[in-house]
């Protein structure tokens, strides 16, 4: 009865109002904030690929339990990205709420936006914009990795981009990822007072400085390991499917015979 009351007038029996849009606003924060992170990190990981094949190999075996287990097992990794999509539904059900609603709040607010040329205003459009784009294609990647997770690897993850025509597909989720994840990052910043200082207008300003030195940073760092993994596909397309195996270490030996 008394969700009734509330329901039609927005109050409690006691006239005391929901606290449920803070709750929300708490939970988008907190899932925005580790999505955010987990990029760097995730950046970090795919790019091991600059270094070397074999780096990369290792990493990905790293993550299915080579190194503790008596043989990997890409179930782990499922596991860790059926974790990360449920925190990324979350943020973006979370999120959504904050869409213009109908075009009337949509016009009202684009009007708003090239009134006040106001940067943060329109780096919220931005966000709202490339938040939209990754509905569909983060989506599409993280159930892809969901359930290939044993096809992930040097050849594996070379032959996706490339043979399977996927770079496109990556480089736009690149780029909505990399624009999306640093702006939201730097509104967390901005919302909850963090590294504000004494003096707020100042470290604004340092804080759209460093956002901005990141987003410059993870693109090209996206953009260059994209490259990477596309000469790799290239080169391999004759054998598309066969799986790398890491290096072995080979030693010749003084008699001329070698061991492996
Ligand atoms: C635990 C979850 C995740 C895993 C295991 C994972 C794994 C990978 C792997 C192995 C690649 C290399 C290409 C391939 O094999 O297809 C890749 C690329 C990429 N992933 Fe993820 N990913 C995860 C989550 C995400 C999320 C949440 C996003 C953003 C919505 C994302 C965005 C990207 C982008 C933009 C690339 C291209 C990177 C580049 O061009 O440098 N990934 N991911």
């Amino acid at each position: 009865m008394s969700d009734l009351i509330e329901g039609f007038l927005g109050k409690s029996v006691e006239g005391k109002k929901s606290k449920l849009p803070a709750q929300l606003d708490y939970i988008q924060s907190a899932t925005g904030l580790f999505l955010g992170l987990f990029m760097w990190g995730h950046m970090m990981f795919v790019s091991t690929i600059l270094i070397s094949k074999d780096f990369m190999y290792k990493v990905t075996v790293f993550f299915e339990g080579a190194y503790f287990l008596s043989e990997p097992k890409p179930v782990i990794v499922s596991v860790i990205v059926a974790f990360v999509f449920i925190v990324f539904i979350v943020h973006a059900g979370t999120a959504m709420r904050k869409f213009p609603s109908n075009f009337r709040q949509w016009q009202f607010y684009r009007t708003h936006m090239k009134m006040m040329n106001h940067g943060d205003t329109t780096m919220w459009y931005v966000q709202a914009m490339t938040g939209f784009v990754m509905f569909f294609l983060g989506s599409a990647h993280l159930f892809m990795m969901m359930t290939k997770a044993h096809e992930i690897g040097p050849f594996a993850s070379a032959d996706r981009v490339w043979s399977d025509f996927m770079w496109p597909f990556y480089l736009i989720l690149l780029i909505a990822v990399e624009l999306h994840g640093t702006i939201g990052l730097y509104r967390l910043c901005v919302k909850w007072g963090w590294f504000e200082g004494k003096d707020a207008k100042e470290s604004r300003a340092k804080l759209k400085k460093v956002k901005w030195a990141i987003t410059v940073f993870f693109l090209t760092l996206g953009v260059v390991t994209l490259l990477a993994y596309m000469k790799i596909g290239y080169d391999h397309k004759d054998n598309y499917g066969e799986r790398y195996h890491a290096a072995s270490h080979l030693e010749l030996r003084h008699d001329g015979k070698v061991n492996a």
